[in-house]
C-alpha cells in the first residue's frame, strides 16, 4: 500500500484574512516602487505609506491609475508623487532617480516590482515576446537597483533613519523555482531575478545594503485574472495551494514592509516565499 497522505476532503475551515494594522516602522524613509499603479506594486506602495514612508509611484502607462494611488497615499499624510518611466530604458530610469533626489533628497527603499507576462507556447514565442519580458522584468530591475546602490553607497548609513544604508526588495515569483510551461520567458526572467538579487546582495552587504526578494504565489491581481475570476478556475487553482485560498496584494505589501524595515536587519539575499505553500509540491499531499 502506498503511504497515505493527509486527508483534505470534508469540511475545511473558512479563510480569515489578516486585518491588524501595519506598524509605523518606516517613518520618514524615502521609497520608490516601480510598477506601482496596479496589482502588487500598488499594494506595496500603499503599505509602505501606511508604515510611514514617503513614496514615488512609478508607472509606465495609465497615469490616472497612478494618480489614484498618489491620492490614497496622500490621505495617509505622506509625501508622494507619480513618475512615468519605462524601467527598461536607462535614460528614463536615471531621470526618475534624479527627480526623486531633487524632491525627496535621497532614497532609502527601492521596491523593484514592475513586471509583465507575455505568454506563448514555446515554439510560437517570438523574439519580441522574449525580449519584452526580459527587458522589463530583469533589465529593469538591474537598472533601478544600480541607481539605488550608487546612492546608498554615496550616502551611507544615517542611523536616525535605518540601521542599513539602503534596502532593495526585488519582486520575484514562485516561478524563480517552479518551471512554468507556456511561460518560458517569464520563468527565465524570475530565475534571473533570483540570482541577480542574491549576487548583488553578496556584493553590497559589506556596505550595509540589504537586498532581498519576495516570491509571491497566486495573488489576486489583473496579471492572473483568468486563474481566479470564475469559481471553476479558483477550484483548479486551489489544487496548487496547500493553504486553499488565493493571496491578496496587501499580504505582499506587509512582507515588503518587513523586508524594508529594521525588523529584518539581519536578513540578506533571501527569497521570502509568500505563496500559501505553493512551493511545497502540493501534488504530494497524497501519493508519492
Ligand atoms: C504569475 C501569476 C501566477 C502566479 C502563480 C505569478 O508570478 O505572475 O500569473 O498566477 O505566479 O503561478
Amino acid at each position: 500500500m502506498p503511504p497515505s497522505g493527509a486527508k483534505t476532503d470534508g469540511e475545511l475551515p473558512e479563510a480569515v484574512m489578516p486585518t491588524c494594522e501595519i506598524r509605523e516602522v518606516l517613518t520618514g524613509q524615502k521609497a520608490l516602487v516601480t510598477g506601482a499603479n496596479s496589482g502588487i506594486g500598488k499594494a506595496v506602495a500603499v503599505a509602505l505609506g501606511r508604515a510611514g514612508a514617503d513614496v514615488v509611484v512609478n508607472y509606465n502607462s495609465r497615469p490616472e491609475a497612478a494618480e489614484e494611488v498618489v491620492a490614497e497615499i496622500e490621505r495617509l499624510g505622506r509625501r508622494v508623487f507619480a513618475h512615468q518611466a519605462d524601467v527598461s530604458r536607462e535614460d528614463q530610469v536615471q531621470a526618475m532617480f534624479q527627480r526623486m533626489f531633487q524632491e525627496f533628497g535621497t532614497i532609502d527603499i527601492l521596491v523593484n516590482n514592475a513586471g509583465l507576462q507575455k505568454d506563448a507556447p514555446f515554439d510560437q514565442m517570438t523574439l519580441a515576446d522574449w525580449q519584452l519580458v526580459l527587458n522589463v522584468n530583469l533589465t529593469g530591475q538591474f537598472l533601478c537597483a544600480r541607481e539605488a546602490v550608487r546612492e546608498f553607497k554615496r550616502r551611507g548609513v544615517v542611523k536616525e533613519v535605518s540601521c542599513a544604508a539602503g534596502k532593495i526588495v526585488s519582486m520575484s515569483s514562485v516561478h524563480e523555482v517552479i518551471p512554468w510551461a507556456g511561460h518560458v520567458n517569464y520563468a527565465a526572467s524570475k530565475g534571473g531575478v533570483m540570482m541577480m538579487t542574491k549576487s548583488i546582495s553578496q556584493e553590497v552587504a559589506p556596505y550595509r545594503i540589504r537586498v532581498n526578494s519576495i516570491a509571491p504565489g497566486a495573488i489576486r491581481t489583473p496579471i492572473n485574472m483568468a486563474a481566479w475570476s470564475t469559481p471553476e478556475a479558483l477550484q483548479e487553482l486551489y489544487k496548487l495551494i496547500p493553504y486553499r485560498r488565493i493571496g491578496e496584494p496587501d499580504e505582499i505589501g506587509r512582507a515588503a514592509v518587513w523586508l524594508a524595515s529594521d525588523d529584518s536587519d539581519y536578513v540578506n539575499g533571501i527569497t521570502l516565499f509568500v505563496d500559501g505553500g505553493m512551493t511545497l509540491y502540493p501534488g504530494f499531499e497524497s501519493g508519492g
